[in-house]
């Protein structure tokens, strides 16, 4: 008989060193002591108008959000035989995973008249999708399967009335689709490394323990700042979070479009580092930024997931999801998870989102015509260069 050979256990419960990448573990060696931070200096501007104007707004749809892959949600919300409707950015999506696992994303528009065949975003059972006007019925797969009265018609022939489907493909545990039909499809925006550090925080097969949709009155940039500079954490979240993180640069790197940002807490040292059981989230926070609208944020004992997608130059619904390893298995497992998920929705709900709309509020009274950036900001100057490489 094989010996088996005894495999240490993972417990992403408690993410160690060595269950992250040798990239992120390389990042992670990077960060300096706190007081051997540097202390960027930078200058730089952009205009106003990037967050208020229409003509922008119209511009980043087009070149960006209707044409590139962007994500709708996550992979794991979708077991095989499920179907989910989502209108996050304004195009009706039905998502169905098939019994064999495999994932679609349609227009969701009967092909009878046009009728949204589900509404609102749960995620349902499903074997089949039955509109609810004249029922027609649809297979996971898209296929039309029954027509009632179906006699009626003349002359028609089921096949040419399918769903229509998207482009889309599952990468880093986002199920993600070209939102425009006539788009050329190019998915060389996804980079692999964010599927494989991805893949290593467990997100793929994470638990979804949270998740709550905000209709935030800010541009989407507007929200996404603070997701990529630290300048503000002792400031804005000085009565909840802000001690926690120390007011240093992070350790960032680009992978495509996308950005890895990783940065000690307040306490951190190098040395830290040297006890393998430790959780490595007590010590160090991923932050990514993945193009164009996706933000990971890990904490010791959750991962937060957002979408932001862009309604109008003012407007942006935002999905966030707390991800968990597993379903909580013990009372104090799910105390301390709901202890959490109140937490965050405080803070990015009732701190980072409530400034953003304060900004926007000022950035539309015409009072500045740029915002300026210091050194602690930087990485923000990174997302644009990249974003504006794509306008
Ligand atoms: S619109 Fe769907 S069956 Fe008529
Ligand atoms: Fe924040």
């Amino acid at each position: 008989m094989n010996q088996i050979k005894p495999v240490r256990a993972r417990n992403p419960i408690k993410p160690t060193l060595d269950t992250l990448t040798s990239s992120q573990i390389e990042a992670i060696r990077k960060i300096p002591p706190h007081d051997a931070a540097p202390t960027p200096e930078l200058e730089a501007h952009r205009p106003v108008s990037i967050f208020t104007g229409e003509d922008r707004f119209q511009h980043e749809q087009q070149r960006i959000f209707l044409t590139m892959p962007v994500p709708i949600t996550l992979s794991t919300l979708l077991e095989p035989g499920t179907a989910m409707a989502h209108d996050g950015y304004g195009v009706p999506l039905l998502l169905t995973r098939t019994k064999e696992g495999r994932l679609h994303v349609f227009l969701n528009a009967c092909q009878h008249k046009g009728s949204k065949i589900l509404d609102g975003c749960e995620v349902q059972k499903q074997n089949r999708l039955t509109c609810p006007y004249h029922a027609w019925t649809y297979a996971l797969d898209g296929k039309l399967v029954a027509v009632a009265r179906d006699e009626t018609f003349r002359n028609f022939e089921k096949h040419t009335r399918n769903l229509a489907e998207l482009p889309s493909r599952e990468h880093a545990g986002l199920v993600w689709a070209i939102l425009d039909r006539d788009a050329d499809e190019d998915w060389t925006s996804l980079h692999a490394q964010i599927d494989e550090d991805f893949t290593a925080m467990g997100i793929p097969s994470a638990h979804v323990y949270g998740r709550k949709t905000f209709d935030l009155k800010a541009n989407w940039k507007v929200v996404l700042e603070p997701f990529l500079e630290g300048y503000h954490v002792q400031r804005l979240h000085r009565n909840s979070i802000g001690q926690l993180f120390a007011d240093v640069p992070n350790v960032t790197d680009v992978f495509g479009l996308s950005i890895r940002q990783i940065s000690g807490k307040v306490n951190f040292t190098p040395d830290a580092l040297n006890d393998e059981e430790e959780n490595i989230h007590k010590t160090v926070t991923h932050a990514y930024q993945v193009f164009p609208n996706c933000v990971v944020v890990t904490s010791p004992y959750y991962i937060s997931v957002m979408l932001l997608m862009p309604r109008g130059p003012g407007r942006t619904i935002v999905d966030y999801f707390m991800l968990t390893p597993e379903a909580p298995s013990s009372e104090k497992a799910e105390a301390l998870y709901s202890k959490s998920y109140d937490l965050i929705l405080d803070v990015f709900g009732g701190e980072d989102f409530w400034a953003a709309e304060m900004s926007q509020a000022g950035l539309e009274t015409g009072a500045l015509d740029t915002v300026v950036y210091s050194g602690l900001e930087e990485t923000i100057l990174t997302f644009y260069d990249l974003l504006e490489s794509r306008l």
